[in-house]
């Protein structure tokens, strides 16, 4: 596609977009715009933390308070879409959004939790073989889980962590350079553990190449989705990795702290052997309610739930993934692909990153990315980013100067990334001068 650096551009791009009529199903936040003097509708470009509210969510959450009002505890069986199966409505959606078989996945807690669920499966340090491998500079609450689980099995983290740095002078990691460290340590990994795009730079870690250089050196392949699901097409089945966790609201927009998900491959999961933390929910449907002794995990990965569902988180995740069921992860990642080459361009053609001392440290190829770019913004970091704040711009700020913004494709418009450009080149020329 050749940019341009006008409106009329961004406008016809916009009326051309197939998927533009999803973006009147969000509610957009008003603030104030300094510059104008008054309210605008935000250039949202924050969905990597928190997805926009679907108008649809509120008839979904309507909708179950209506039945536990109406129903109460026969909610459960006796009411329509009941609550006992409710979390399957999410599966099929879910399933294709990761590349997996249906029962190779489950809604259910909230990340990190299912994090640790997995580990208890996965990370079964033995012998020599007691490591994890992990990208340096992970997410942090990703590090404090893996700290706490290698420690929780008797080593220390400065032993049994393997951390993989980008080399001298670059932001990103080589594919090459993390196949090259699970094979140096190939006699000692228990498990290697990436995300599946890396929150702070953005860049798409290789998860083929990754489960299968993990197997080969005989240690589980897992994978942090938190940005990488709703973002980017997977086929985690067919990667054969052996677990993925993910969380649901940032472009799955399923609203704060929403119900989680996780993935565990088909070849794991009639596996009763596999040692896992158990609820009465992992087990046996038909057997659940004769509270018996005897944990028979259902032949799934519902068989790692533990309770039963959180209804009203999963009732609104069902509003955006109607839409994701709609408009096709392929699609979304074609209109991904080229809003987020646009900002790139408008960034580095238009406005001029050298001139103003901003460094992309997201890749520069799009199959290497999502839809997040990070601006290390080496002059005025944190002034800028006030500045653009205070003329409507929602983007997220991370120390020591980052900004990252990520036109979502669901929702976002050419337009916002054209008004976007023109604000924060407005906001250089204010700070940097
Ligand atoms: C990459 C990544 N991992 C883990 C988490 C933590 O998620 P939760 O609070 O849902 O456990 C986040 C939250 O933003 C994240 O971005």
């Amino acid at each position: 596609m050749q940019y341009q650096n006008t409106e009329a551009f961004a406008r016809e791009q916009d009326q051309q977009d197939p998927l533009a009529r999803f973006r009147e199903r969000f509610l957009f936040p008003i603030v104030a715009d300094d510059s104008r003097e008054g309210m605008r509708t935000a250039i949202y470009l924050c969905g990597n933390s928190l997805g926009l509210q679907p108008k649809a969510t509120r008839n979904y959450l309507e909708r179950e308070l209506q039945k536990w009002g109406q129903y109460a505890v026969d909610g459960h069986f006796h009411a329509e879409e009941p609550w006992f199966t409710y979390h399957k409505l999410l599966r099929e959606p879910l399933a294709r959004l990761v590349g997996a078989l249906p029962q190779e996945v489950v809604a259910m807690n909230n990340l990190t939790s299912n994090l640790h669920l997995m580990m208890v499966s996965f990370y079964r340090p033995a012998g020599q073989r007691y490591k994890i491998l992990m990208e340096g500079g992970a997410f942090p609450s990703d590090q404090y889980a893996v700290e706490s689980q290698v420690r929780f099995h008797g080593y220390t983290p400065q032993d049994a962590i393997i951390e993989v740095n980008p080399r001298a002078g670059e932001h990103t990691l080589r594919t090459e350079d993390i196949l090259a460290a699970i094979d140096e340590h190939k006699e000692s990994l228990a498990l290697v553990l990436f995300s599946g795009i890396q929150y702070y730079t953005g860049q798409v870690f290789d998860m083929q190449a990754i489960s299968s250089a993990a197997h080969k050196a005989g240690a589980f392949a897992g994978f942090d989705l938190a940005h990488a699901i709703g973002n980017v097409p997977m086929q985690l089945h067919e990667w054969e990795a052996d677990f993925a966790v993910w969380c649901s609201y940032k472009y799955l927009n399923s609203g704060p702290g929403s119900t989680a998900g996780a993935f565990v491959h088909e070849r794991h999961i009639n596996n009763t052997d596999i040692p896992r933390f158990a609820g009465w929910w992992g087990h046996n449907e038909e057997e659940r309610f004769k509270m018996e002794k005897g944990f028979k995990p259902i032949a799934g990965a519902d068989g790692w739930m533990l309770s039963n569902s959180n209804i009203l988180p999963l009732a609104a995740q069902r509003a955006s993934l109607d839409m994701f069921e709609e408009a096709g992860i392929e699609q979304l990642r074609q209109k991904s692909m080229q809003l987020t080459g646009y900002l790139e361009w408008m960034l580095c053609n238009s406005i001029g990153c050298d001139k103003w001392g901003i460094e992309i440290i997201t890749p520069s190829q799009p199959e290497a990315r999502g839809c997040q770019l990070s601006l290390f913004v080496h002059k005025g970091g944190k002034a800028v980013f006030d500045k653009i704040d205070s003329a409507g711009v929602i983007g997220d700020w991370r120390e020591p100067n980052v900004i990252r913004v990520a036109p979502a494709p669901l929702y976002n418009s050419f337009m916002d990334v054209y008004v976007f450009c023109r604000i924060f080149e407005r906001a250089l020329q204010e700070v940097v001068g």
